[in-house]
């Protein structure tokens, strides 16, 4: 189990804030992580989830934080390299600072966020979630974050807006993986607006504490627990409102593959590999992979009348 505090670690910035948090941390929105927690952990008395003290080292499943070492150097971000190993020190000079985001759209109050703007304005919260890779491996994360639906409430989507559309930089000098022409550049994502606006879907900001590094998405990175990691697009720069369902990078360079949705789903096969079980990063052998990857309770109610073998 994880020991490491993220007090002991964690930039000042964000540490402050997160005080701030917790302190009116009464209300208790850690996420899944904690929901959960309470009634799983009831009948057991060596593990204290304590939701006021963010270095548990453990989900709300009793599954431990990967080490931040495995989450730093093992990583997909096909800007770079499209070798795990690689992309650490491929992204170790991408110019994260200044940065800003432009949101827009179908929205009442268009803008522009300098990173700055995004980490005072919005109290940065932990939520400690599992991250599913669509390939079979999985890692347990302590993001450091705050809900996208805050940044939501503040442009206002209007009536007609349905979804959400996620766009990474595009600076191919920066980004070399941009000159491959296999895939359309920029990377590109997207959730419909109520999987955006529900309270697990958070803008990442950190991890254990720390700020965000290059390879894992800096500065800002989208972060959808209960759908495949693909889904978490990293490195933002650009959110629009729209109402037509976007077509994702993924979605355009092989669409009998990824489908809209990527939900994590046992039932759901890719159409070249089984998605019955994981590895999880660090662990010996393979798990069973959970429908929603553990998160059915929180979101199961917005797929209610959907196939999903259908919308995959
Ligand atoms: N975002 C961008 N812009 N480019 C990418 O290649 N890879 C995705 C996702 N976000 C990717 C991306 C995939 S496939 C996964 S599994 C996660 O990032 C991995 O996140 P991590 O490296 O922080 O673990």
């Amino acid at each position: 189990m994880q020991t490491i505090r993220s007090s002991e670690i964690t930039p000042e910035h964000i540490y402050l804030s997160r005080r701030k948090f917790m302190s009116s941390a009464s209300k208790v929105v850690l996420g899944a992580a904690v929901m959960t927690a309470c009634s799983r952990q009831s009948d057991s008395t060596d593990v204290s989830l304590d939701v006021h003290n963010t270095s548990v080292g453990v989900d709300e499943l009793g599954d431990s934080w990967t080490s931040y070492e495995s989450i730093a150097n093992y990583n997909n971000f096909y800007e770079f390299s499209v070798n795990k190993e690689r992309v650490a020190t491929m992204a170790q000079d991408f110019k994260t600072s200044p940065w800003e985001i432009d949101v827009g759209g179908l929205v009442k109050n268009p803008g522009r966020y300098r990173m700055e703007d995004l980490l005072t304005k919005f109290d940065q919260e932990e939520r400690v979630y599992r991250l599913r890779c669509v390939e079979g491996w999985s890692m347990v994360v302590p993001w450091m974050g705050f809900p996208l639906k805050r940044l939501l409430d503040e442009v206002e989507p209007t009536m007609n807006a349905r979804y959400v559309r996620f766009e990474t930089l595009y600076d191919p000098v920066q980004l070399p993986g941009q000159n491959d022409g296999w895939y359309s550049w920029p990377y590109v994502e997207g959730l419909r607006l109520d999987e955006a606006s529900h309270d697990l879907t958070i803008l990442a900001t950190g991890i254990y504490g720390r700020t965000l590094l290059p390879q894992n998405g800096a500065p800002v990175r989208l972060v959808v627990p209960w759908k495949y990691g693909f889904k978490s697009i990293k490195s933002i720069v650009r959110i629009d409102l729209v109402d037509q369902q976007p077509v994702s990078l993924w979605m355009r360079a092989a669409p009998n593959e990824y489908g809209f949705y990527a939900n994590v789903n046992p039932n759901v096969h890719h159409p070249r590999w089984s998605q019955d079980t994981e590895r999880r990063i660090g662990e010996m052998g393979r798990r069973d992979t959970l429908l929603f990857n553990g998160y059915a309770e929180q979101v199961d109610s917005l797929y209610s009348n959907m196939d999903l073998q259908y919308n995959f």
